[in-house]
């Protein structure tokens, strides 16, 4: 679990600093995404990866959690009194299943846009490359690059307000997810010990709290009026 867990703490990071790039010029998000979307192997062997470290998370919840059912035998406890529990660690495989569902609507809304194609007719709107775009100070894609308006995509999505209200809730139980599954996972390295211990705990609320805010940052983006269809003057000429 801590290894998957791991790998997927640095992809939701990673994409959430992609993502943020939206606040920026619409060549950066734009750009961006094209560069993922045209990896070619690369991108597939990611997103294989990825799938599996999902799959083996899973597995290993439903692996720990048959064996804590076994441990405890066929009666359930008479009273259930939490001694150190927190509310994150006690709700983990729900939070857990909700992200699971948030996952599979957010792969169909963005990565297969299945509900655009009503509202975009066929395909995402386009967006023509004002600057170049670079990736470690190489072009990645030139000016002038017809790509998908991702940006455009985004803010149609977030403009609904079912759409926003699921993402809060997902994102705000993912983070909770995640601060357990940050805990948990020095537990296993060692590392919350007695010197240690509440720095750490300290640090990583505080990482998960900046997560959660920085993702509610885009729809909160939308529904605030910053993010709209036609990026202001200030933004388009940054
Ligand atoms: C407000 C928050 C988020 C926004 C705006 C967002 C945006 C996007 C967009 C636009 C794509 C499609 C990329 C493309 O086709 O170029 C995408 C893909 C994806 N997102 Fe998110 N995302 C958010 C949160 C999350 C979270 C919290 C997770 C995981 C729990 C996640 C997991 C994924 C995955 C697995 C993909 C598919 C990547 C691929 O195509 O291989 N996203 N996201």
């Amino acid at each position: 679990m801590a290894v998957t867990g791991i790998v997927l703490i640095i992809f939701v990071v990673g994409h959430l600093v992609g993502n943020l790039q939206i606040f920026e010029h619409p060549d950066r998000i734009n750009g961006y995404s094209y560069f993922l979307q045209n990896l070619g192997p690369p991108l597939w062997i990611a997103r294989t990866g990825l799938l599996a470290c999902v799959a083996i998370h899973i597995w290993a919840a439903t692996v720990l959690t048959i064996a804590d059912r076994r441990a405890r035998g066929p009666q359930a406890y008479r009273q259930n009194h939490w001694l150190k529990a927190t509310v994150a660690s006690r709700y983990m495989r729900w939070t857990g299943y909700v992200v699971l569902a948030f996952i599979l609507f957010h792969l169909a809304q963005f990565t297969l846009g299945v509900p655009h194609s009503a509202t975009f007719k066929t395909e995402l709107p386009a967006y023509t490359m004002a600057g170049d775009y670079h990736v470690m100070g190489f072009v990645a894609v030139r000016a002038g690059t017809v790509v998908p308006d991702v940006r455009a995509m985004e803010v149609f999505a977030f403009q609904n307000r079912v759409v926003d209200l699921f993402y809060m809730v997902a994102i705000g139980l993912l983070s909770l997810h995640l601060l357990h599954g940050a805990d948990s996972l020095f537990q296993t390295l060692g590392w919350r010990n007695e010197s240690w211990g509440r720095g750490l705990r300290a640090i990583v609320t505080l990482a998960c709290a900046a997560y959660f805010l920085g993702n509610l940052a885009i729809p909160g983006g939308v529904m605030a009026g910053v993010l709209t269809q036609n990026p202001p003057a200030a933004i388009a000429a940054r």
